[in-house]
């Protein structure tokens, strides 16, 4: 199976509009689109990996204005699909890459800040340090790598205080084991990191549960992100036969995790940033 045949998620307008939703709440959850670590005044060229509509960008771009004042930069977004690109406007370009292939000469050592996010479900866990050490070849010296991911780590434990709180998470686990992507990715990235020589790593945890001034965004959230997936889940596993089992299957999982919302519930899903800078 190639990459591109391996990712689950569809690339249609209602996965965009999804991925840019999911976008506004991940920066408020993280605080914003470029870690703290991260000196702004120095970031003149910038990539966005895997970057699906490449809304992270333009955040990157503004942030980077407001703080380090309006210069000339450069962004550009790489992914393996060029559905979801959007035009591309003045200072942002796009190009069809995998992050697993050598990068185009002219990419090499150019970029002082590289940033990822949300391909846990992309690939095995396994090919993580892959992943990393290409990266490291579009890092200037001194440049940051800053990846974002899912950790799903704390998803069984926080879930069974509920009747209906299993509902989507059951089958979820079972996904994560059949498929062997990651259950922990920022830790999986943090030793991946290290592995690679690269230096300051940090690992930076962020709880949506508990978050009060969030819960309704983070229940619209997981509605989604489950919505979306439980189906695929479902055939992946082995849970559903065809496509019409699996939807029977997965409006049930919707309407108990509806009645665990009802309560007040939250999934204990978090994310993490790791960042970590390019020897000199
Ligand atoms: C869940 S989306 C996240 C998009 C974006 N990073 C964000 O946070 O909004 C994952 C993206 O990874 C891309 N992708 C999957 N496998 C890839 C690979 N091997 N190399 C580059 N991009 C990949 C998909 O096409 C998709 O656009």
């Amino acid at each position: 199976m190639t990459k591109e045949e391996m990712y689950p998620l569809g690339r249609d307008e209602t996965e965009s509009r999804r991925l840019n939703e999911q976008h506004k709440l991940l920066l408020d959850i993280v605080g914003g689109a470029i870690d703290k670590a991260v000196p702004l005044d120095n970031i003149s060229t910038v990539a966005d990996v895997a970057t699906g509509t490449g809304i992270w960008l333009w955040d990157a771009q503004k942030q980077l204005n407001e703080n380090a004042g309006q210069s000339e930069r450069q962004f550009h977004g790489f992914d393996i699909s060029a559905a979801q690109f959007p035009p591309a406007p003045a200072g942002i370009t796009f190009s069809v890459h995998d992050i697993f292939q050598p990068f185009p000469a002219e990419h090499l050592n150019r970029y002082d800040l590289v940033h990822v996010r949300l391909l846990v479900t992309a690939f095995p866990e396994s090919e993580f340090q892959k992943a990393v050490e290409n990266l490291l070849t579009i890092l200037k010296p001194g440049g940051y790598l800053q990846w974002s991911e899912v950790d799903f780590a704390h998803v069984e434990a926080g879930s069974d205080d509920h009747p209906k709180g299993t509902a989507g998470v059951q089958p979820w686990m079972k996904f994560v084991e059949v498929t062997k992507i990651s259950k922990c990715a920022p830790d999986t990235l943090y030793t991946a990191y290290n592995n690679a020589g690269l230096l300051n790593v940090a690992n930076r945890s962020y709880p949506i549960r508990g978050r009060a001034d969030l819960v309704d965004r983070a229940q619209e959230w997981e509605r989604q992100f489950f919505s979306t997936m439980i189906p695929v889940i479902l055939l992946k596993i082995g849970d559903a036969a065809d496509k019409d089992e699996a939807d029977e299957k997965g409006s049930k999982i919707k309407l108990d995790l509806e009645e665990y919302f009802a309560d007040g519930g939250v999934v204990d899903v978090r994310f993490g940033t790791v960042i970590g800078q390019k020897p000199n």
